[in-house]
């Protein structure tokens, strides 16, 4: 018997079957052979929310949850934050392998050529009301880019896709300072490309009336770091989103604007959004305590806190508390850091959340800088949605070249009834639990 197999034996049948183990997992197909009679289906997995499933093979985003490891493309997230721009990265996770200086260089000219967006872009925006959530206005105007750019649907075209992908990450940041314009009533600003990918963005944001907008060195580089950290993040909500989308062949744009969508629940990329009105509810340090018993009696949860994969830290946590201590520099010190700090205190020496392995994930203080740096709470997904857009790609390039995948479809676990008599109409009495 070869070592890496599986031999089941189905107890009603007292069959025994051999399955291939492969990277420590076994194909499901495999499993459909296992029947009790010509009439039956076969064996499936029930899997809710896939906490055990390896819906795909990928070479992007490495996650170690166990020991807190994080990787592009087999580098550190924290040797990249620490060496490398987000335009670096984006390309890493596109690519495969870090640019050369001629590459990089080439990359940045072709993003920078896509930053502007169709002037039509601006006519949907005005069609939002004053107080529209951005991630509302971003997803529906990522969406509202496959009308402007129909041949995208040409999946299969490396070059058009290609072309697509480089729209897309230019386009985001324009897109993200529209709607935060928008909110405030100030006139858009036009991209100004001779200023880097963060720093550009800081431009579309914050330009007044000067000539020309230059951007706070210290605050562009916490920016860009946050980008890094926040570029790809294996199969989560979103990415999955992203792929399930893509399978169907849908083009790039309204993949995109999924994924988003998907983004923006508050148990994923609106986490940040809702760290922050926690800490204001919290109010004050000495709050703390209190609160954190009423989550433990079973009311809401810490948000920022805890996470699907990491069961010992989040390693961008720790990198975003780094660069939170940069921008207060800058800004000033947060007030609600203080109370974050405490929170986090508290949970840590907390016998609930030790036991859950429940630690402060991404989310806990980028809404903490984002705020410092003058975003209001509504903004920090979007904020989210722009370097994540780079991983979304990467994972729907490398979705749309795997032989193996088809349409993402899964299947399930019927709990309905048999068929059922039907009644006309007139003759329909109220249904009651007993007559169901
Ligand atoms: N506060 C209090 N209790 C929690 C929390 C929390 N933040 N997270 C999980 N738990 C408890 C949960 O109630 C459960 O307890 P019990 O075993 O007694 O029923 C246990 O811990 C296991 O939790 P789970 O819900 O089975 O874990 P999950 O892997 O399904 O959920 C999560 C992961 C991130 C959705 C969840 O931890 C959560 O809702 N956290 C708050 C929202 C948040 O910060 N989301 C951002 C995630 S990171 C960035 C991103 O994905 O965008």
């Amino acid at each position: 018997m070869p070592q890496d197999t599986l031999t089941i034996t189905d107890n009603r049948t007292k069959q025994t079957y051999t399955v291939p183990i492969e990277n420590g997992t076994i194909r499901a197909m495999d499993l459909r052979q296992i029947k009790t009679g010509p009439d039956d289906f076969g064996l499936m997995t029930y899997d809710p929310a896939f906490m055990n499933t390896a819906s795909c093979r990928s070479s992007i985003t490495f996650i170690d949850g166990e020991r807190g490891i994080l990787r592009y493309r087999g580098y550190p997230i924290e040797v990249l934050a620490e060496h490398c721009t987000f335009s670096e990265v984006a390309y890493l996770l596109l690519f495969g392998d870090l640019p050369t200086e001629h590459e990089l260089k080439t990359w940045v000219g072709e993003i920078t050529q896509h930053t502007m967006l169709h002037e039509s872009t601006k006519k949907f925006m005005e069609g939002f009301r004053y107080n529209a959530h951005p991630m509302g206005m971003l997803v529906s105007t990522v969406a509202a880019l496959s009308t402007i750019y129909p041949e995208a649907k040409e999946i299969h075209d490396p070059a058009n896709r290609l072309l697509q992908i480089k729209r897309l990450i230019a386009k985001m940041p324009s897109i993200a300072a529209m709607t935060y314009r928008h909110s405030l009533g100030f006139p858009y600003v036009y991209p100004d490309n001779d200023l880097s990918y963060p720093e550009n963005f800081m431009n579309m944001l914050w330009k007044k009336v000067e000539p020309k907008y230059v951007a706070n060195p210290v605050i562009a580089h916490a920016l860009d770091i946050l980008f890094i950290l926040h570029g790809d993040h294996e199969q989560n909500c979103s990415t999955n989103t992203m792929r399930s989308v893509g399978s169907a062949h849908t083009d790039p744009y309204l993949t995109t604007a999924a994924a988003a969508a998907a983004l923006a629940g508050p148990l994923h990329g609106g986490a940040n959004e809702e760290v922050l009105s926690m800490l204001d509810e919290i109010g004050s340090k000495e709050n703390v305590p209190a609160y954190v018993k009423k989550i433990k009696e079973g009311h809401g949860k810490l948000m920022g806190f805890g996470h699907r994969v990491y069961k010992n830290y989040d390693p961008r946590a720790k990198i975003i508390k780094w660069a939170a201590e940069r921008v207060f520099e800058v800004t000033g010190r947060n007030p609600q850091l203080d109370i974050a700090l405490e929170l986090e205190r508290i949970a840590l020496e907390d016998e609930y959340f030790v036991k859950r392995k429940l630690y402060p994930n991404v989310d806990f203080y980028s809404g903490i800088i984002y705020q410092a740096m003058g975003f209001e709470p509504e903004m920090f997904t979007v904020l989210f949605a722009i370097p994540r857009t780079a991983g979304w790609l990467a994972q729907w390039q490398e979705m749309l070249t795997d032989s193996e995948q088809k349409i993402a479809r899964p299947r399930q676990v019927w709990t309905g009834p048999e068929v059922r008599q039907f009644v006309p109409l007139a003759k329909r009495g109220p249904v009651t639990a007993a007559t169901r």
